[in-house]
């Protein structure tokens, strides 16, 4: 099935079979994973893919192992017809659907866990989240196989799990990230941001108005530390519920830093009203 020039392919034989037809014309494949209610951030991980593989093939799949109970898996933004003309008319070549009973059918056991990578930070306040993540994206890998794929900065301990999993499993995909895609005033954009109210809405720019004000701090030689625990109160006192982290952390491995001597990152996640938004900065 096709809208205007997009294949619309809803099970893995078809995807396959529409894979080898583009490898067989010697095509390169790039994959854009993502779980539908696409906005401008998703549409340009298939630009930039664009400029890497002949061609893009991009998957939608709101994928339950990665929500936790309580979260908001029943409510999550679907809307299956605008993603695919929005994606069309990025260019992509077609868009893999697939129905959960086909990803995981009755008896589906295996799990994949990242260590380490996945235990902290999101992975703290989120159990399980990352095992969610890491099983979905090896199974989309393998079902497609494509020579590239990409994630988004945004969420970046799931690229720093992902790029992991690659690495340990030997898949012979290379992962590649896409910059983060802000609104005028900074909020970095998300699908969760469609729960915000009009008034957390404003607020919700604080987040990376604080973040950026963290780096500069941070670059101006302040303590780490307090910088964190000021930006936590900050926030709290701007309005948002609860701040799960607000951290420095090394670029590569996760891990708390005390000075700026290595690729440094600062990651923060927070509650606003009943939407959890992250972000972060390179410092
Ligand atoms: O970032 C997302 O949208 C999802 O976590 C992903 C990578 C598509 C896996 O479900």
């Amino acid at each position: 099935m096709t809208q205007k020039n997009i294949a619309i392919i809803r099970n893995v034989t078809d995807l396959r079979q529409t894979i080898a037809k583009w490898r067989a014309e010697g095509h390169s494949i790039g994959l854009v994973p993502t779980m539908g209610a696409l906005h401008a951030g998703h549409l340009s991980l298939v630009t930039k893919m664009l400029g890497q593989t002949d061609k893009v093939i991009a998957s939608i799949f709101v994928n339950p192992k990665q929500f936790g109970a309580g979260e908001d898996l029943d409510r999550y933004p679907k809307n299956e017809d605008a993603d695919c003309k929005m994606l069309s008319e990025t260019g992509a070549h077609a868009v893999f659907i697939p129905d959960c009973a086909s990803i995981y059918p009755e008896g589906f056991s295996t799990n994949i866990t990242v260590a380490g990578l996945s235990d902290d930070l999101c992975g703290k306040a989120r159990p399980g989240h990352f095992d969610g993540v890491s099983t979905i994206v090896t199974k989309l890998l393998v079902q497609a196989m494509p020579d590239v794929a990409i994630f988004g900065e945004k969420d970046f301990q799931q690229l720093a799990v992902i790029k992991r999993l690659q690495q340990d499993l030997d898949l012979p995909t290379k992962i590649i990230s896409g910059a983060i895609v802000r609104e005028d005033d900074g909020l970095a954009l998300s699908s969760r941001n469609a729960y915000l109210t009009a008034d957390e809405r404003k607020i919700a720019a604080l987040l990376s108005a604080t973040l950026k004000q963290a780096v500069a701090r941070a670059n101006a030689g302040e303590d780490l530390r307090v910088i964190e625990a000021e930006s936590t109160l900050y926030l709290l006192k701007a309005g948002f519920k609860a701040v799960d982290y607000f951290s420095f952390v090394d670029a590569n491995t996760l891990k708390q830093v005390n000075d700026l001597s290595g690729q440094t990152r600062v990651l923060v996640a927070a509650h606003l009203g009943k939407t959890r938004l992250i972000d972060n900065f390179a410092v």
